[in-house]
């Protein structure tokens, strides 16, 4: 009685729509059609593999609920981002306007990110970030329709200032891509290392995503800084961690990083990597049974060990997962959809993480040491690190 009333109400609602030429197609497509997921993530360059680890982790969620959302089937989208920064708006407004996505995903480097905010921003789409940690998208310009998964760039190094001063390493130099991700890691960095009384001795930076190291590896050499601190990712931090042991420096110069450094690159750098010190909200010997359950699902569906990128693509699928359960596949119910995400305590396989205010999560940031090829965890760095979301205002 109950289920053939809602129809007639329903079919009433189509029908006075219809004679009103206004709301039929978007009822028709909410209740019927697929969910439509886009995915804009790097597929070619440095980050290549991160943004494979990531659509996998988002993939793996969906799979768990018989690759449903709410209920309702999904058809996914793809789009190779490149990690160019110049292509972001063209390349998200053609997820937007030409497959009409529901959702976003995306993507991995801040400045392509840039693009993607203000397509979802100006039209309202749904952006779930799965790892570009640029500040502005959750402070100055935070929006009600925008979630991030990961982090802001300056959370992982706002825990590592603090821990390399504790271990002794008070004159540091600190190198990185000049880009935002890379200026913004500095910011927290900066901040941690100065405010427990560490110096920084020289800031040193190439452009994105050069991989030419060598002189600023033989200035470093004549500083001799008692630690070096760094932000890269993808192959560039392979090739930026074997340079440095190739120079003999990994001997005499404690490296640190935030922890992307040594994700997902441990076999391209090999020994090269052994001993690196970085802080990150995952590591690869948590041992908790939802960690484990999770890494020995994802090596079995996907032939390869998680990363933390696989990791914040697996949260994304879980927060996409329980906005939808909460509008039963209606994501036009924008303001229940967002209620319910924001609200979200996420299950993830890094600890349970919650959903902040300005929509970023706060989480704890491991210390971990790489051992055989393995991002060990040696200690929590800080606890339920929040981003300060200075600027945020929602709409
Ligand atoms: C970024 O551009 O925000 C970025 C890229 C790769 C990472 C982390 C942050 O591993």
């Amino acid at each position: 009685m109950t289920t053939r009333r809602l129809v007639l109400t329903r079919s009433a609602a189509v029908i006075g729509a219809a004679s009103s030429g206004l709301l039929l197609p978007q009822i028709v497509r909410a209740q019927s059609d697929k969910i439509r997921v886009g995915f804009m993530l790097p597929y070619t360059g440095t980050f290549a593999q991160l943004g494979v680890a990531i659509e996998n982790g988002v993939r793996m969620a969906l799979n768990e609920q018989g690759g449903k959302l709410g209920g309702r089937e999904v058809e996914f989208f793809k789009v190779d981002d490149e990690s160019n920064p110049a292509k972001g708006i063209e390349n998200a407004t053609r997820l937007v306007q030409r497959d009409k996505v529901d959702v976003l995903i995306g993507t991995v480097h801040s400045g392509v990110q840039m693009g993607i905010h203000k397509v979802a921003r100006e039209s309202g789409v749904l952006n779930l970030i799965p790892n570009a940690g640029v500040h502005i998208a959750t402070r100055q310009q935070c929006a009600p329709n925008v979630f991030r998964t990961s982090f802001t760039n300056s959370q992982p190094t706002l825990a590592l200032g603090k821990t390399m001063v504790d271990r002794g390493h008070k004159k540091a130099v600190w190198i990185t891509w000049n880009y935002a991700a890379g200026d913004e890691a500095f910011e927290g960095f900066e901040k941690s290392y100065t405010e427990a009384g560490g110096t920084i001795v020289k800031k040193l930076g190439l452009p994105f995503p050069n991989v030419e190291f060598q002189a600023l590896l033989t200035e470093i050499a004549a500083l001799k800084p008692d630690a070096v601190a760094c932000f890269f990712a993808g192959g560039g931090a392979a090739k930026f961690m074997r340079d440095y042991a190739a120079a003999g420096l990994n001997k005499t110069i404690q490296l640190y990083g935030s922890g992307f450094l040594t994700e997902g690159v441990l076999d391209a750098a090999g020994d090269a990597a052994n001993g690196v010190l970085t802080t990150m909200h995952y590591g690869d010997s948590l041992n908790t049974p939802r960690d484990n359950q999770f890494r020995l699902e994802y090596a079995k569906a996907f032939k390869m060990q998680p990363d933390v990128y696989a990791v914040q693509g697996y949260d994304t699928g879980l927060l996409l997962v329980q906005g939808a359960n909460a509008v039963k596949g209606d994501l036009s119910n924008k303001k229940a959809l967002y209620a319910a995400m924001e609200g979200a305590t996420i299950d993830s396989p890094r600890g349970r993480w919650t959903m902040s205010k300005a929509h970023n999560p706060v989480q704890d940031m491991y210390l971990r040491r790489v051992e055989n090829k393995e991002n060990k965890v040696i200690g929590i760095a800080q606890k339920a690190v929040a981003d300060p979301a200075t600027g945020c205002r929602m709409a």
